[in-house]
């Protein structure tokens, strides 16, 4: 695996690669790597010649009262896992590196915005946006994997890449969970032991909602009601939203039918922790 800290040096690595007709799977993170990111590289090993991940805590996603200064960091410990799934190029850039001068351009999110993380968090998909437009013209990727944990994020990246036309195929990956159900996530550390107990509430109040939807309930409201209860009722968490919208779309709903996603966002004492379910209704 080559360590590459330059964007020129990264970029004429990545056109040689093509030049030689190979594919490039991509996964951009921002390290303290875990099963979920390590998921997203081995699908990226099946299918492409070349895999190269990214790990950068990108500042102008973090709001100025969010954690990009207390944000986990183990970069000795994630260029072993790294190897280990047999990455060929890890890009770890610094942050003056990234963004040099302050910048001239920004890439705004016009669309899927106004609702789940995009309204608590004002302007994070734009950060989300302008660094994934960088790291793609950095990385020249085949295809790039993004988690459906943020499908928030898939959703805008989805349009990032159709809008302006970046010849890339993008791979949403299924949630990769703890044991009792909790989403695998680098700021999970920051739970307290007993807020770490408390944590597979999340879920389970998503599986509960799936269930009374199996069960014929058609109403959101419903829905959400159920979820916020359970999460009130068993965790110490604020909850910052649950919402129902249809999905990749983001539309709020009056019935449930189609594709739809259930989505939370709560405020544990140092952590806010998202979650949520994708389901097909007929
Ligand atoms: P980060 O939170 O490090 O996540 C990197 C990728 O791993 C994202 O696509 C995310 O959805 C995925 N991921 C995280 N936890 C997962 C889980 N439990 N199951 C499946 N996939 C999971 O998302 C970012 O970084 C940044 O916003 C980034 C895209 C790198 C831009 O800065």
């Amino acid at each position: 695996m080559k360590v590459i800290t330059t964007i020129k040096e990264m970029q004429a690595e990545m056109l040689k690669q093509k030049d030689m007709g190979k594919s490039i799977g991509f996964v951009p993170t921002m390290g303290f790597l875990h099963e979920g990111h390590l998921t997203l590289m081995r699908k990226a090993r099946q299918e492409n010649d070349i895999v190269t991940i990214s790990i950068f805590v990108n500042p102008i996603q973090f709001g100025p009262n969010e954690d990009y200064e207390t944000y986990p960091r183990d970069f000795e410990k994630d260029q072993e896992l790294a190897m280990g799934e047999n990455v060929d190029f890890l890009f770890y850039p610094s942050v003056e590196e990234m963004y040099p001068n302050p910048s001239t351009i920004k890439v705004i999110v016009q669309e899927r915005t106004n609702v789940l993380c995009g309204k608590s968090r004002p302007g994070h998909f734009d950060g989300v946006a302008t660094v994934l437009t960088k790291l793609f013209h950095i990385a020249l990727p085949t295809r790039a994997y993004f988690g459906k944990k943020d499908a928030q994020q898939v959703a805008v990246i989805q349009g990032l890449i159709s809008d302006f036309n970046f010849p890339i195929e993008l791979v949403p990956v299924d949630i990769v969970r703890e044991e009792d159900g909790l989403a695998k996530s680098s700021r999970n550390v920051k739970l307290l032991p007993d807020e770490r107990k408390q944590a597979p509430t999340l879920y389970k109040s998503l599986e509960m909602a799936q269930d009374m939807i199996e069960k014929g309930e058609r109403d959101p409201l419903k829905i959400i009601s159920l979820v916020k209860e359970t999460i009130e009722n068993e965790t110490n968490s604020v909850i910052d939203y649950v919402e129902v919208y249809s999905y990749p779309g983001l539309d709020p709903l009056e019935k449930l039918e189609g594709s739809i996603i259930i989505a939370l966002a709560v405020k544990f004492s140092m952590v806010r922790l998202i979650d949520n379910v994708i389901l097909e209704i007929k």
